[in-house]
This record gives C-alpha cells, structure tokens and sequence, in this order.
C-alpha cells in the first residue's frame, strides 16, 4: 500500500511499504487517541516557541495555532476522524494539521520527535488525573470520618485471624482506613511533585541542534523545569509506574474494606447492611440481597495489580533508550486511571450507606474470653511475667471453655488456684467499657477519647487539605 499518507509519509528511507502484519501491530490510535487533548495544548506550546525563536514565520504560527484550535474543537465534540493507518494520535494530529494548513503544517514538527513528545503527553494527562483522583480520595476520607462520627460509641469484636481478639470501637475501624488513605493521598502527593519536569526538547534521545528555547514551552505550559537528561526523558516510565503502584496499593486497600463489607452483610456476621440501592438481587434466587458493589470493589482491584506488573515487565530488560515498546504503557495507564474514578466513588457510596447491627456488635464485643489480656496484665502489675502471667490465664481459659462458663462467671476461688497473684474482683472489674476505656496509653489505642482525638484531627486535617487546594 505504498500511498502518501504516514507511516509512509515517514517511511523515505524504506522501498517496502509495512507488511500488513506489522502495519496492524503498529496501531495505537485506539487507546492513545486519549491523549489528543494533551498532545494537542503540547503542539500549540511549541509551535508558540518555535514562532518565538523565529524558526517559523509569524504567518505559519498564525495558520498552525489556527489549525491546531480548529483540531481541539473537532476532538472535543468527537468530530475528528481518527484513521488506524496514521499509527497514533501524534500522527492523525499532524496529518490532519498539514491537510488543513499546508506546509506551515509540515513546521510544526520541527525539533521535535513522538518520543519526547508522547513522553510530554502522558504527563500532562497524568497531572491532570492526579489532580482528579486527589480529589476523590479526599471525598472517601471524608466519608469515612463522617461514618466513624456517626458510629463513635459503637463497639465491635475485634479481629485477628478473624478469630474474636479484643473489643474496638467501630469508629476505630473506620479510621483505620481513613489512615491507609490517607498515606494513599500523599503518595500521590509525592508523584505530584516529581512531574515537574518538561520533556520537550529532548528530541529523539539527544536534544536537538537546532536553537529551541524549550523553557518557553515549559512555561506555557506550567513547568516549573526541564528535563536533566533527555536519555532519562524518552526511555524512562517510571513515573507511569509510580502511578500505577499507587493506584494498586490504593486498589488493595478498597478491597479490604470492600471484604470487611461483604463479611459483616453476611447473615452469619449480621453485623451491617447495605441499602437496597446498593445491592442486587439474583436472576434465579428472588430473595437474594447481593452486595455486588462490594464485589467489584475488590474484584477490580485485580487489573490494577495486574496494570503495575505489565508495565515493569514491558520496561524491565529495555535498552536505553526509546523502544517502541514503550508504546503498551498507555492502556494500564488509562485503565488504572479510569479503574480509580470507577471504585473510589462506589467505595464512597457503600461507606455512607452502611447501616449498622449496634445491639449485636456490642453483644459480640463483650465476647466471653476477650478480657484474657488485661487479666494477665493485671498480674503483671502484681509483678507476674508477663509470659507467666500469659499461662496461668490461658490454663484459666481452657478451664472456662470446658465448663461452659465466661471469665466473669469465674469462682474467687477458681481464680485463686489458676492466678494466685490476681485481685479477687477483678473479672468484675474488666467490663467492656474498661478495657476499651484502658486503651488510651497510645495515641492510636482505641480508647473513646484516643479516637475523639484522632476524630476531630481527622476532621482538621480534611479541612486543612480543602481550604489548601481552594487556595492552590
Ligand atoms: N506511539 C508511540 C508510543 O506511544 C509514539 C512514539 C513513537 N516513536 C517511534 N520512534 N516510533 O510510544
């Protein structure tokens, strides 16, 4: 198919044009259309610059910025008329530019490569999702404090091994994704500050001869710098990676607190319920009350997971510098992106509509051995080791356990021969409220003070965090 249109417009060099098989493997304009936004304020940037250092005419910089508005607009409505065999979105872009605009089209081009090009598109996208995202995990954080506010005197068992371990407070558990979320944030927090760096000018790996003022580009487009090495600028994807890490680890988290869900909706755990519009119900089983959104909450975590590892194999093993494999690190890219605006409203949703079982988690928390714990600690005030301490009251247990009865049923006497050290009253004594009460030795114990402190910090830091962005 010898024609005039790209990749042959690129392919002088060649007598053959591409085998159909290889023309067809070339495609990326499916997925990376995406970028034509990106790519596009990129081209109007540097056409600007190139117009400025007077290596196009003012007349060609009039028809190109022209041209490249026209394009924007077309793109922006869904007019424009991708074509697979122009390759990629950089090549549509400047094809169709060049038929619009003639030779100044041709210009546009100049010191310039898709390789620093595409490494320019995909950090704009990324600030611009990064931006985004920050946001909605924000609004998460914020449903979770709410939910940890409204449940605040509820306690429930908690687990370790999903095995009953020691009573918490509800809102505690709450807050505890509120934490995991908020290390999340500044994780994105922390890529957000290295996407500092313009690429642009770094041609194909080496720069370029002729005289750019790439600083103008990086201005325009709200750069604060350039980029150090132009090798590092077009074979590096580290930062896509970063992303993509993030977004998994954030993924994991969704998913645990999507399985906390789907275990307390259980009936056996009839611990909470979600509303009606949160759940679905079987085609067969027509009294099923399904928590789908849960589900897919942690089922989609898995293509985040699995978006990390496709990018680190495809760049694991490059040689400097650009390779055209580089060009499979859009879809995971867009896919985790698109994934984290898909689940973290849903993850926000599920949060605020959870009702809670309170009588039956405050049943559960006063479980009968959970006080086994501070029993021996107990001793060890009375300067028992503590790992003596630890079985004489597990031999007590175990005594319990056999004769049916709680620690609290215990005999005075029974206790006397299992911990001889123990005060008399002092299965009475470690009630609920007292052993939750305890906790307030550390500043992430879950002690209904501790946690109205981390409460109200919580609160503060969220405040912080919006009059920060309103402000930014
Ligand atoms: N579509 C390509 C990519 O995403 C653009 C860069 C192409 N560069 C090249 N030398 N073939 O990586």
């Amino acid at each position: 198919m010898p024609n005039n249109s790209p990749p042959d417009l690129i392919r002088s060099r060649l007598r053959e044009p591409a085998d159909p098989a290889l023309a067809k493997a070339s495609v990326s304009v499916d997925f990376d259309k995406r970028l034509a936004p990106y790519d596009l304020a990129g081209s109007l940037a540097h056409a600007k610059m190139l117009g400025q250092v007077g290596l196009v005419s003012e007349e060609d910089l009039r028809l190109m910025i022209h041209g490249l508005q026209e394009l924007s607009v077309e793109v922006a409505e869904g007019r424009f008329e991708w074509r697979a065999e122009l390759e990629d979105v950089h090549m549509n872009l400047e094809k169709a530019l060049t038929d619009r605009i003639g030779p100044a089209g041709a210009r546009l081009h100049t010191a310039r490569s898709r390789n620093d090009q595409v490494a320019l598109d995909e950090r704009l996208y990324l600030k611009d999702v990064v931006g985004k995202i920050s946001r909605l995990i924000w609004e998460l954080r914020e449903a979770l404090v709410k939910k940890a506010g409204e449940v605040k005197d509820t306690p429930m068992p908690g687990y370790t091994h999903l095995q009953r371990a020691q009573p918490v407070l509800l809102a505690h558990h709450f807050l505890a994704y509120y934490e995991m979320l908020t290390r999340d944030s500044g994780r994105l927090g922390d890529l957000e500050k290295r996407l500092h760096e313009m690429p642009l000018g770094s041609g194909a790996l080496s720069g370029t001869g002729l005289p750019i003022k790439p600083e103008l580009v990086a201005q325009e487009l709200g750069f604060p710098d350039l980029s150090g090495n132009s090798l590092d600028a077009v074979a590096s994807r580290d930062l896509l990676m970063e992303f993509l890490a993030f977004g998994a680890i954030l993924a994991v988290h969704l998913s645990r607190l999507a399985e906390d869900m789907i275990l307390w909706c259980s009936a056996e755990f009839n611990l909470a319920e979600l509303p009606d519009s949160l759940t679905t119900s079987s085609s067969m089983m027509p009294q099923k009350k399904n928590p789908d959104g849960a589900e897919l909450l942690r089922g989609k975590t898995g293509r985040t997971i699995g978006n990390l590892v496709t990018l680190l194999t495809v760049v694991k093993g490059l040689p400097m510098s650009y390779n055209r494999d580089l060009q499979e690190d859009k879809e995971p890219l867009f896919d985790t992106a698109d994934t984290l605006e898909l689940i973290l409203p849903l993850a926000k949703a599920q949060v605020t509509g959870l009702k809670f079982n309170k009588s039956r988690l405050t049943e559960l928390a006063d479980d009968p051995y959970t006080p086994a714990t501070d029993l021996a600690d107990s001793l060890v005030l009375k300067g028992v080791p503590f790992r003596e301490a630890h079985r004489q009251v597990g031999a007590l247990v175990a005594y319990c356990v056999e004769k049916k009865i709680s620690l609290a049923e215990t005999e005075a006497e029974v206790l006397k021969r299992f911990c001889p050290q123990a005060e008399p009253d002092i299965l009475k004594r470690l009630t609920l409220f007292q052993l939750l009460a305890a906790r307030d030795k550390t500043p992430g114990g879950t002690a209904p003070k501790t946690v109205q402190l981390r409460l109200t910090r919580a609160k503060e830091m969220l405040a912080e965090e919006k009059d920060r962005r309103g402000a930014g």
